[in-house]
């Protein structure tokens, strides 16, 4: 599986600072997570631990931040020793999470994008359910499956842009493009379709799928337009998805 971020955490770190990063993706995720007051909440694979500080900024009374790769939780770390918040960071497996049902809420951001396959997809989910409560809630933004990633327009001008080689297929490759100021690199996720992950998700004892276009935050459309953004709006290479246990 390509997990290995070591070698482009710094650089993925920057590309959190792009404007649609703030404006559609945290804007979005942050309004499905609602209210957080209270909440034990466990983000699976946390990288540099953007979302694990926006979480407990929000008002979390207990986070811990997990991913598979070192050097992202070394950044992470450094984030809490410059300001501290109370976040637990530790580097693991979100397939293998064994933490008990002690969370109230999971959050992941292009987590199960990384599946290969249903297997591998099946192991992640379980992963998350077997740390929530009865009750608790998984909200998720992910590469979309629902994307037609061949004749997907260009997202270039928002800062990334996607590619696929041939027609889209289970376990195809999906490589996303950011590009910074010091010049692009790549990731590469997986395509899987929205049935393989309902299936998946339900499962592992998830129910109450729901599936979430963008949003666009106010702020970004009475600066630049809507017209601006339809391009990732209307046809957007990133979805949201919330169930619960
Ligand atoms: C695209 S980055 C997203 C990081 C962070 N969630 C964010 O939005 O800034 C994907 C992250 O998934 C992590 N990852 C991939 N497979 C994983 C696994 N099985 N368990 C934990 N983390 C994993 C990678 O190490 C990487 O940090």
């Amino acid at each position: 599986m390509t997990t290995d971020y070591d070698p482009i955490a710094e650089q993925y770190k920057r590309s959190k600072l792009q404007r649609w990063r703030e404006h559609v993706e945290a804007f979005t995720l942050m309004k499905l997570v609602g209210d957080l007051a209270g909440k034990a909440v466990v983000d699976v694979a946390c990288g540099e631990g953007f979302y694990t500080r926006l979480l407990r900024r929000r008002g979390a009374a207990k986070v811990t931040g997990l991913d598979l790769s070192a050097k992202m939780i070394e950044l992470a770390r450094n984030s809490e020793a410059r300001e501290p918040l109370g976040i637990d960071y530790i580097v693991g497996d979100g397939r293998e999470m064994n933490f008990g049902p002690v969370y109230d809420l999971a959050a992941a951001a292009y987590f199960l994008n990384y599946a290969h396959d249903c297997a591998e997809l099946d192991a992640m989910c379980s992963g998350i359910a077997r740390c929530l409560k009865p009750g608790g809630r998984f909200v998720t933004v992910n590469s979309n499956p629902a994307c037609d990633f061949s004749s997907a327009p260009s997202y270039r001008k928002y800062g990334f842009e996607t590619s696929v080689v041939g027609a889209l297929r289970e376990e195809a490759p999906i490589t996303w493009t950011f590009y910074l100021d010091d010049g692009p690199f790549q990731i590469e996720n997986y395509y899987l379709s929205v049935q393989t992950h309902e299936t998946a998700l339900r499962a592992a004892g998830f129910r109450e799928i729901r599936w979430h276009r963008p949003l666009l935050s106010p702020q970004a459309e009475a600066a630049d337009g809507r017209n601006y953004w339809s391009d990732l709006l209307d046809h957007p290479p990133l979805t949201f998805i919330e169930c619960s246990t």
